[in-house]
This record gives structure tokens, sequence and C-alpha cells, in this order.
């Protein structure tokens, strides 16, 4: 979610009126933090630990996320904050200086906003689906027995019901951002965020407690890294990106609000780190029931929401504890696309300037809601679309997270080093008071220039290898 998005963004006012900066400082963190934590760390995370073998996929994606998701958000939020636009204007004025066209790196990543977007508010449909049963077995006498039948089936098999539910959710972010809201919304979001918190860790005591929590933790925490294969870099890469909301301009557009006096590599420090625990909390929440209580294999998409209400189910207030945790999730969900929407938005608007703000978030939200057809009907109508054995939902979800958005990435380090010189970025990373800040300021850019391009590279590679060996080689 941005702050102040009608101030920041409105055609006419000054540039300095444009961009609006945070309120208070608690807020500032909740709202950075809320930016990355959602969906992807609650949803996507467990089932891909359980597709890559467990422990030794952890190990590289928390190496992954150490180095180079906390280098290219640091990168991103500085280039937003050092240019004070979002990043359409910055590869405009990257290819003007440079008389080269990197308008592409721009247009690739809002491209893949605005589908992933769209996926997103399937997932996020889903979320709303199972916080209205649980609302719904609220009011009736045979509460348990109905939550007890709750299961993703229903909305496997109806495509028109999930796309449903996605354009709701997609209206309501809509409404939120045109509205001018976004204040009101964040309020709520900074009250629901702790909440979350404390109900997830109480989640999670109570399924550490069920007989299986033993051989989750050896499953989680004794690598067998023969269970790497050619597609867990890639995998654990793209899902890094996503979760830290990289290669898609959000953090340009959220570093082009933030305060002088902020510094953004501590922020880009906190926002992974409680990024990257919370999605190792919701793998420890998830796998024990999964182990013992729901007979749903590891690698299912549908996995937190087949195993979730089983554990509610067998727990003292358990329907509320549901309630409330799909409630605080989609609460998240939505911020989450809010965030993408406005990014969208606050692009065209910055990029066009004749582009007013309400058509431009309405151009948006139709072309999302279009998209949205195909997650939505991919179980369904386009069943029989299949590609190397997968569904189409699943084939979009690797395509965006695990091939196109690393590709992104590649893009965004390039359009830094071109948009910002070298005593502007250094500038920004070295804190005066902190000598840490001024050693790794080193280190900081070994990353951005080398590591990240070779690991990108090598991950996309091998799982070229892996397609071609599955689809050729068998
Ligand atoms: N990082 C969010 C999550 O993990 C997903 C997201 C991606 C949100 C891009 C905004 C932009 O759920």
């Amino acid at each position: 979610m941005m702050p102040d998005a009608n101030v920041s963004m409105s055609q006419s006012s000054t540039h300095k009126r444009r961009r609006g900066s945070f309120r208070n400082r608690i807020a500032f963190y909740l709202l950075a933090i809320g930016s990355a934590c959602g969906l992807g760390n609650i949803w996507r995370f467990p089932y891909v630990v359980g597709e890559n073998g467990g422990g030794a996929f952890l190990l590289v994606y928390i190496f992954l996320s150490l180095t180079i998701g906390l280098s290219v958000l640091i990168a991103e939020l500085i280039m937003g904050r050092t240019n004070e636009a979002s990043l359409l204007k910055i590869t405009r004025k990257v290819s003007v200086q440079n008389k080269k066209s990197f308008f592409w790196f721009g247009r690739l990543s809002l491209f893949i906003s605005l589908v992933i977007l769209a996926y997103y508010s399937v997932i996020s449909g889903w979320v709303l689906h199972f916080l209205t049963q649980f609302l719904v077995g609220l009011f009736r006498s045979d509460r348990m027995h109905y939550l007890g039948n709750i299961s993703m089936n229903v909305l496997n098999e109806n495509g028109l019901l999930q796309f449903a539910l996605a354009s709701v959710h997609l209206l309501i972010c809509g409404f939120i951002v045109l509205r001018g809201v976004t204040e009101r919304f964040e309020k709520i979001l900074t009250a629901v965020l702790p909440l979350f918190g404390i109900l997830v860790f109480l989640i999670l005591t109570r399924s550490l407690s069920l007989p299986s929590s033993p051989e989750v933790l050896r499953f989680l925490f004794y690598p067998d890294f023969s269970k790497l294969n050619l597609t867990s870099l890639g995998h654990a890469m793209g899902h890094v990106l996503f979760t830290l909301s990289l290669g898609m301009g959000v953090l340009v557009t959220f570093g082009s609000y933030f305060k002088e006096d902020e510094h953004l590599p501590t922020l880009g420090v906190r926002v992974t780190l409680v990024d990257t625990i919370i999605s190792i909390v919701a793998v420890l929440m998830i796998f024990p029931i999964a182990f013992s209580i729901s007979n749903k294999p590891l690698t299912d998409p549908s996995l937190l929401f087949e195993a979730l209400p089983q554990l509610f189910l067998k727990i003292e207030y358990g329907e509320y504890f549901g309630l409330a945790f799909f409630l605080c999730l989609w609460v998240a969900a939505l911020n989450a696309s809010i965030a993408l929407l406005e990014t969208l938005i606050s692009n065209l608007s910055d990029r066009f300037q004749q582009a007013n703000r309400f058509s431009a978030a309405w151009l948006v939200i139709l072309v999302t809601l279009f998209l949205t057809v195909f997650p939505a009907f991919s179980g369904t109508l386009f069943k029989n679309i299949k590609l190397l054995n997968q569904s189409l939902i699943e084939n979009l979800d690797s395509v965006l997270i695990n091939y196109l958005l690393p590709i992104s990435v590649l893009g965004m380090i390039i359009i830094f080093f071109k948009s910002i010189n070298e005593i502007d970025y250094k500038e920004k990373f070295v804190n005066e008071s902190s000598e840490s800040s001024q050693m790794l300021v080193k280190n900081w850019i070994w990353v951005l220039k080398w590591l990240a391009p070779f690991l990108i590279i090598l991950g996309l590679i091998l799982q070229f290898f892996s397609v071609i060996k599955n689809s050729f080689l068998k």
C-alpha cells in the first residue's frame, strides 16, 4: 500500500507535493512490512518448500533472500527515492540519456505486475471464499458439520465462482484506491497486522504440539542436498523475488515516497528479515497439520486451504480462529493487491501526464479483470490446456515467477546503475553513524553487479535444461 496516494499521484500538483511522506515511524514500518508479507509467505511458500524437498531448499532460499533479495530491495528503494519517480518514468529518463531503448525493462515489469495482480486476485478470491464459509458457519446450527465439509473442491469445480470472487476482490481494491480511503485502510492494516502476528503465533504453538512435529522439524532442518534438482535454484530465486515484491516497480514507487532522513538499507534489512521469518513460521504452522491430520500432499497449491481448517475444527473456539485468520489473511492480500494496483496507476500517471488517475485506474482494473479469466477457469473451461503436464494456472505461476520476474530484476539492476551515479547511491547507502554500513556498501554493490546476475542467469539456464530434459529426453 502506498501512502498518500491521492496527493502523490495527482496530476496538477507540483513535484514536491506529489510525493507525500510517511506520517509516523511505526505505521511506516508496518506498511513496508505489509507490502512484502502476504499470500506469498502464507499460501505459496509452504507448498513450494514441499515441492522442492524441504530443508536443503529452505537453506538455498534463506541464502538468496539475505543476499540477492535484500540487495535488490535496497536498490529499488534507493532508485525510487533518488529519482523521485516511478519505474516507467525512470526508464524513459535512462533511455533518453543513453540514446538507447531501455523501455522494455519498464514495460516488462509492468506487464508482470498486471498479470500477477490478476493471478493474485484469484488466490485472494479463494481466501474470500473460506472467509465467507467460516462466517456463514457461525450462523448455522450444524456449524461443525458444515465447517468440516468446506474444501477447495467447490472452487476447483466452479470457474465462475472463482472469477466472481476475484472480481469482488479487485473491485474492492479499486474502490479503496479511487475513493481516496487509502488512509483509512492503512489504519485498519496497521491494526490488523499485529493481530495477525499474534494469531499466527497461537496457531503455530498449537500446530507444533501435534505428534508429527518432530518429523516436520527433521524434514525442514536436516537438509538433504540430494533432493535439490535442476529447478531448485530457479524456484528459490523466483519465490524470493515474489515474496519481497521485487522486479515489479512496487518498491521503486514506494521508495519515491520516503522522507530524506529514513535510512533505506536499515529498513530493507528489517523488511527482509521479517518476511523470511514469517515464511518459515508459515511452513512450521502448516506442515505438522499436513503430516498428521490432513492427507494433502505437501506439493499441492491448495495445501493451506485444505490443512488449516482441519486444525480449526479440532481446537476450542476454532471457528472464531478460522474466521479471524482468513479475515486477516484477506486484509493482507488486499494490501498487496492495492500496492500492485497503485504501482500500475502511478506509473501510467507519471509516464503519461495527460492520463487522469480515474481513467488510468479503470483501465488497469478492466484489463486485470479480463486477465483473471485465465487462472479462474484453469480447472474448468481451460482444463485441457496443459503444458509439460501442468495446468494453465500452474504454468502461469511458473512462467511469471520463476522466469519473467528474475529477467525483470536483471533489467532493474541495469536501470539502477544507469539512473543513479556512484556517489549518489553510495551516499544513500552509507549511514554516517554506522561503520558497518561503510563496510557493507562494497558487498552490496558486489552482490548487485556480480552475484545476482550470475545466480539469476544460472537459475534460468538450469530450469531451461530441466524443461528440455522433461520434454525431449524421456
Ligand atoms: N510480496 C507479496 C506476497 O508475498 C506479493 C506481492 C507481489 C505484493 C508484488 C505486491 C507486489 O504476498
